[in-house]
């Protein structure tokens, strides 16, 4: 199996986490993409999805899917997307789409998070993809300054813009050791909207295909 058909394969094991008659939280990413296709085809079993993305609103809508809006909404019993990188705890490292704070806001009001990942994500120490940080415009120079005194060489996305108008610097040569701390830390650095580190919050369920099948992990 190529990666594509193992992003396929994690994508579609996820649809037995979909309860009836609920309203979804569903990523962004190509993987997800998999899974709204195949969300489509029980789409009369469920009330809708909440979206993290343009993207994948886009897609849903285009499936015939009903789109809710989370000012509506209180809890979520599920959340669905990829990762960039997973590690051990179930930390993550997301944004390579560009859609962390939607996909990071989608899953704070989620009971569960699954993520589903072809093997290649799985880590045991996060940091070789270079970490995404959300930073509002104006602070572009500022933010990057601090994540280098922080021990990382931030490159400036070029010609990309977030669904909330803002910018992405993706962070190399983080040593993240203890990703919660490092989480918040560069939370507290004024500019930034927020950064691809899911470990606050991590994943709860890890569905990992490799050529052998899903694997099937509950943290
Ligand atoms: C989107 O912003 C990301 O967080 C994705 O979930 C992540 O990049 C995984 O993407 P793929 O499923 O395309 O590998």
């Amino acid at each position: 199996m190529n990666q594509d058909e193992l992003k396929k394969a994690a994508a579609l094991a996820a649809l037995d986490y979909v309860p009836d008659g609920a309203i979804i939280g569903v990523g962004t990413g190509s993987t997800v993409n998999h899974f709204i296709d195949g969300l489509a085809t029980i789409k009369s079993r469920i009330a809708g999805a909440v979206s993290s993305s343009e993207a994948s609103s886009a897609r849903l809508r285009a499936h015939g899917i009903a789109l809710l809006a989370l000012t509506d909404i209180d809890e979520l019993p599920v959340y669905v997307d990829g990762a960039d990188e997973i590690d051990g705890g179930f930390a993550m490292i997301k944004g390579g789409g560009g859609a962390l704070t939607r996909e990071k806001i989608v899953a704070a009001v989620a009971r569960r998070f699954v993520c589903i990942c072809d093997a290649s994500k799985r880590v045991a120490t996060l940091g070789r993809f270079p970490l995404p940080v959300e930073v509002i415009p104006m602070a572009v120079r500022h933010v990057a300054r601090e994540l280098t005194a922080l021990g990382g060489r931030p490159q400036l996305r070029e010609g990309f813009v977030t669904d909330n108008g803002n910018l992405i610097l993706d962070v190399h040569d983080l040593v993240i050791s203890d990703p919660q701390a490092l989480e918040s830390t560069i939370n507290q650095i004024t500019g930034v909207v927020t950064n691809g580190l899911f470990a606050r919050r991590g994943a709860d369920v890890l569905l990992l295909a490799a050529a052998g099948g899903v694997e099937r992990l509950e943290r």
